[in-house]
């Protein structure tokens, strides 16, 4: 498949460079308004092409290159700097955006659009509405990393590997996250009944310091470096591979929905899942009485947040 991405700083760099490694695109287009940034990406990850697992061109354009794209990556726009919450960009990135999904829909009408950059779930309903595209072919990357960072450090607690852990971050890629724990699994066995039986009890202090771990990671990178871009390079690597093999993968990313907790025309995360034709379906998981709570939370401040790109 040929994948565009447009916007080649650290985050769609990051993920060209999981692209190519794991043989996912066959061709990637790097689009940046700083063309001597977007050359240079495209060079650096196609000097990786020889090591990886298959063999991709990966070359920088403008948006006439992206024709014939099956995805383009939408990783453009500002990020958020140390003590700045994802919300924040808004006003900022829909500017942005409001240019780039023109032009990414006249060169490539035919692509579905994965919606990267922060603050993704609103960026992914803005994303949905210029487009006009069908919700289930504008897909955020949402809380796809939130349940990496999730799955990581309760593998790491467990000491078992992150694959083998099922659990999931619902609602925004943000503050008001939901970490999922009543439906969490260890393999098949409910979470808490695993960890009593290998010595390692979820009592409240672990489960608030995952919670913490997984909400304040972002913040935590920030400070260290600037900006996150590993795991959601290797994340949007992930989602582009379920679209582009029709794994019908079930993944937790963002979409625009009629109706969620009872908030009409919000886009958030729940699992879903991903195939050719984009989300096929959502998962919606068994939740506690306040997990249910906690989303219906989370999809009004998305949904009040919203309404400013609405006025
Ligand atoms: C992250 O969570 C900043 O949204 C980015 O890493």
């Amino acid at each position: 498949m040929k994948v565009g991405i447009v916007g080649a700083g650290m985050v769609g760099s990051a993920a060209g460079y999981a692209l190519v490694l794991r043989g996912v695109a066959s061709h990637v287009v790097l689009v940046d308004r700083n063309r001597d940034l977007a050359r240079a990406q495209a060079e650096d990850i196609a000097h990786a092409v020889p090591f990886a697992s298959a063999a991709s061109l990966v070359e920088a354009g403008d948006y006439a290159a992206l024709a014939g794209a099956g995805v383009v990556i939408l990783a453009a726009g500002v990020a958020q700097k140390p003590g700045e919450d994802r919300l924040s960009l808004l006003s900022r990135n829909v500017a942005v955006f409001s240019e780039i999904v023109a032009e990414v829909r006249a060169a490539a009408p035919e692509a579905m659009l994965v919606v990267a950059s922060n603050p993704v779930d609103v960026m992914t309903l803005f994303a949905t509405r210029a487009s006009g595209l069908p919700p289930a072919r504008v897909i955020g990357s949402g809380t796809i990393l939130d349940t990496a960072r999730f799955r990581w450090l309760v593998g790491q607690h467990l000491g078992i590997a992150p694959q083998s852990v099922h659990a999931y971050v619902l609602g925004e890629h943000g503050d008001s996250e939901v970490l999922a724990w009543s439906a969490a699994r260890a393999g098949a066995t409910p979470l808490a009944g695993f960890a009593a039986q290998v010595g390692a009890p979820i009592t409240a202090d672990v489960r608030a310091r995952i919670d913490a771990g997984v909400r304040g990671a972002a913040e935590t990178i920030i400070r260290g470096k600037g900006a996150t871009w590993y795991g959601i390079g290797a994340g949007l690597a992930r989602l582009v591979r379920a679209i582009a093999a029709d794994e019908r993968a079930v993944l937790s990313v963002s979409m625009r929905m009629p109706e969620v907790a009872g908030v009409t025309d919000v886009a958030l995360s729940v699992p879903r899942i991903v195939g050719a034709h984009g989300v096929e379906a959502d998962l919606f998981p068994d939740l506690s009485p306040e997990e249910t709570a906690a989303l219906a939370r989370s999809a009004m401040i998305l949904r009040d947040t919203a309404r400013q790109i609405e006025q």
